[in-house]
C-alpha cells in the first residue's frame, strides 16, 4: 500500500496500471474511516485488479459556516486500516494540488442539487460533483463505490455519470449502522454522550415510517407528520428536512404507490446528521 499526494504521480501510476491492462476501482472518501467506508472498500476490492481509495476533505463542498476546519482527519490511522484491506494506493492530495490558486472550473447537476440537503447547503453538491469528476478524470476507474447513506449524493453522481457519458460503473452500497441503529458517519464523533443517545431518533422515526408504508399507508403527508412527531419528541433534535421522494429523481411523492426514499436531516445540538430508508408497500398479501 502506497500513499500518493501528487496529481502528477497519480496520473503516472494510473497510466502504468492501464498500460498493463488492469482494472481500477475507486472509493472516494474524506477519510477518518469507519465501518461504512470499509464496507465500500471491501466490496470494491472484490471486483478489480487495483483498488485506489482517495482521502480528501474537499473544501468546495463545505459552506462558509460549516465544519471544514473541524472535520476529523487522521491520515496515519487511515493508512494503517487501508494496509489491512486490499488497498493498493491511497490518493491523498493537498488542497493546492486539487485546487491551485487560480482554480475556476465547477460542475453542477441542476435540479437534484437544489432539493433536500441542497436547500440548507446550496453549494454542497456542486463541490461534490466537481471533486468526484476530477477524481474520475485522474484515476480513470472502471468502477467506483458510494454509500446509500448519502442517498442524494449517490443519485446526483449517477446522473452526472450518465449525462456526461463518463465511462465508469457506479455501485451503491447499503448503509452500515452501529448496533443500536445509528448510521455510521465521521460526524458522529462530534456527539457527546447525551447527543449520541438522542441521535437514535433519526432511525427510530424512519423505521416507524417504513412500517406504516409496508402496512399500506399511502398518504405521504400523514407519514411526514408521524416522522415529525417522533423527532420532535426528542428535545435535543431539530428538523432540517423530511423528504419522501422518488429514489431516482428525488421528486416529492404525495401518494405512495411505488418504492420511496424517506430521507431526513436533523440537527442534534450543533451536529447535522442525515439518514434514510427505502420503503414500499408489502406485496405479501398478493401471494396469500
Ligand atoms: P465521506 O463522508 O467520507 O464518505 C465516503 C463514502 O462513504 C460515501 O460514498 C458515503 O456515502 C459512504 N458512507 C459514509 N457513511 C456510510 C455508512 N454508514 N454506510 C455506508 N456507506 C457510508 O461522501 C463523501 O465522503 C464525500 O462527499 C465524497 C464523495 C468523498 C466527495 O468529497
Amino acid at each position: 500500500m502506497k500513499t500518493i499526494s501528487k496529481v502528477s504521480e497519480m496520473r503516472r501510476i494510473v497510466r502504468e496500471i492501464k498500460g498493463n491492462g488492469k482494472s481500477i476501482s475507486l472509493v472516494p472518501t474524506m477519510g477518518y474511516f469507519h465501518e461504512g467506508h470499509l464496507s465500500l472498500i471491501r466490496e470494491a476490492s472484490k471486483k478489480c485488479d487495483i483498488l485506489i481509495v482517495s482521502i480528501f476533505v474537499n473544501p468546495t463542498q463545505f459552506g462558509p459556516s460549516e465544519d471544514y476546519e473541524h472535520y476529523p482527519r487522521d491520515l496515519g490511522r487511515d493508512e494503517l486500516i487501508a494496509e489491512r484491506e486490499e488497498v493498493a494506493f491511497i490518493f491523498a492530495p493537498s488542497v493546492s494540488e486539487m485546487y491551485p490558486s487560480s482554480y475556476s472550473t465547477f460542475l453542477e447537476v441542476e435540479g437534484l442539487s437544489k432539493v433536500m440537503c441542497g436547500k440548507s447547503r446550496p453549494a454542497h453538491f456542486r463541490g461534490v460533483t466537481t471533486v468526484v469528476a476530477k477524481l474520475f478524470n485522474l484515476v480513470q476507474p472502471d468502477t467506483a463505490y458510494f454509500g446509500q447513506k448519502d442517498a442524494q449524493q449517490a443519485a446526483i453522481i449517477k446522473k452526472m455519470v450518465s449525462e456526461l457519458n463518463m465511462d465508469v460503473e457506479i455501485h451503491i452500497c447499503p448503509i452500515v449502522r452501529e448496533k443500536d441503529g445509528l448510521a455510521m458517519s465521521s460526524r458522529n464523533a462530534y456527539l457527546n454522550e447525551e447527543e449520541r443517545k438522542a441521535a437514535l431518533v433519526l432511525y427510530r422515526a424512519l423505521l416507524k415510517a417504513k412500517d406504516e408504508i409496508i402496512k399500506g399507508k399511502k398518504d405521504a403527508g400523514e407519514i411526514r407528520k408521524e416522522i415529525t412527531e417522533v423527532i420532535e419528541g426528542e428535545k435535543l433534535a431539530r428538523i432540517d428536512y423530511i423528504a419522501i421522494v422518488d429514489p431516482e429523481n428525488l421528486q416529492e411523492v404525495d401518494n405512495i404507490e411505488q418504492e420511496v426514499l424517506i430521507a431526513v436531516a436533523v440537527w442534534i445540538g450543533k451536529t447535522r446528521l442525515i439518514d434514510n430508508i427505502i420503503a414500499r408497500k408489502s406485496t405479501s398479501s398478493m401471494t396469500l
